[in-house]
């Protein structure tokens, strides 16, 4: 998993709204850093052995470079993210390029943040609920991919997406911050059987668990290294990378990539 991304140029990249708490419209990213900033992650991931897939900024869409929001793709299907109004402009720019490489798409009849909410962890679905999706979404994306859905619900709006709160390592290891979901949520989590890693609140905050891993190479952000020591202590690859400029719209690695290669349950085996 994760050796296919969809990546958007940061182009556009600005902060003209707030919708999570990260964002201040007098805190602009910095146009040359920020771009220099996207294109060591864009390399970064390629020098791990994936392939990365390029759609193209629109001008009206100053968040478009968190693609994870965009869709949840597997197993050849997507369904679309359906994210807070200001957000909405994208879709059809997504919509566009998923059809045109051959992805049968759906539309989400719910409010639904794509892959920011929708982490795939062997056969289970991680799902997020309660701040960018609708709980209605998971008979919807239970039905579409047939994965084992596990609501997740996250504690307040500083993980507005699943993403920022749970981490996959791989098919059997999650890292997670335990005070950053509900206390049924963790006990759930707890539940299934999985590799657990934790992490603190304050790691969580600067986004440390916001990582792309393909299971032999994590791509994270600087500033919380003794998770990314825990990580290299497992025998993992660790390229720990500057977010300064991402993380202004609130955003960090994971959200800039929409990983095309996610298997669905039955064409596992
Ligand atoms: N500014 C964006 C928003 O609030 C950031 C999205 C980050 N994406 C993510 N998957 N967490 O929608």
């Amino acid at each position: 998993m994760n050796k296919e991304l969809l990546m958007c140029d940061a182009e556009n990249f600005r902060i003209d709204y707030v919708i999570n708490p990260y964002m201040h419209t007098g805190r602009q990213p910095d146009r040359p850093a920020a771009l220099a900033e996207h294109e060591v992650i864009a390399k970064t991931h390629a020098a791990a052995g994936r392939t990365v897939r390029f759609i193209t900024s629109a001008p009206e869409c100053p968040d478009m470079v968190y693609t994870a929001n965009g869709a949840l793709v597997a197993g050849g299907r997507a369904v679309l993210g359906a994210p807070p109004a200001p957000r909405r402009p994208e879709i059809p720019y997504v919509r566009a390029w998923l059809t045109e490489q051959g992805y049968e798409v759906h539309d989400a009849p719910y409010a639904f943040s794509g892959q920011g909410d929708a982490l795939v962890c062997g056969p289970f679905l991680l799902a997020g609920h309660g701040q960018r999706t609708d709980r209605r979404m998971h008979a919807v994306l239970a039905g579409l991919f047939g994965y084992e859905v596990v609501p997740l619900r996250t504690a307040d709006e500083r993980w507005y997406d699943l993403d920022l709160a749970v981490g996959v390592i791989d098919a059997r290891t999650v890292a997670y911050c335990p005070q950053a979901l509900e206390p049924e949520s963790a006990a759930r989590l707890r539940g299934l059987g999985l590799d657990l890693i934790e992490v603190t609140p304050q790691e969580a905050a600067l986004f440390a668990l916001n990582l792309v891993s393909d299971g032999t190479t994590v791509t994270m952000t600087t500033g919380t290294p003794r998770f990314a020591a825990e990580l290299r202590a497992r025998g993992l690859e660790v390229a720990e990378l500057d977010t300064t400029e991402l993380r202004k719209g609130g955003g960090g690695v994971r959200c800039t990539a929409l990983t095309l290669d996610n298997a669905a349950p039955d064409a596992r085996t």
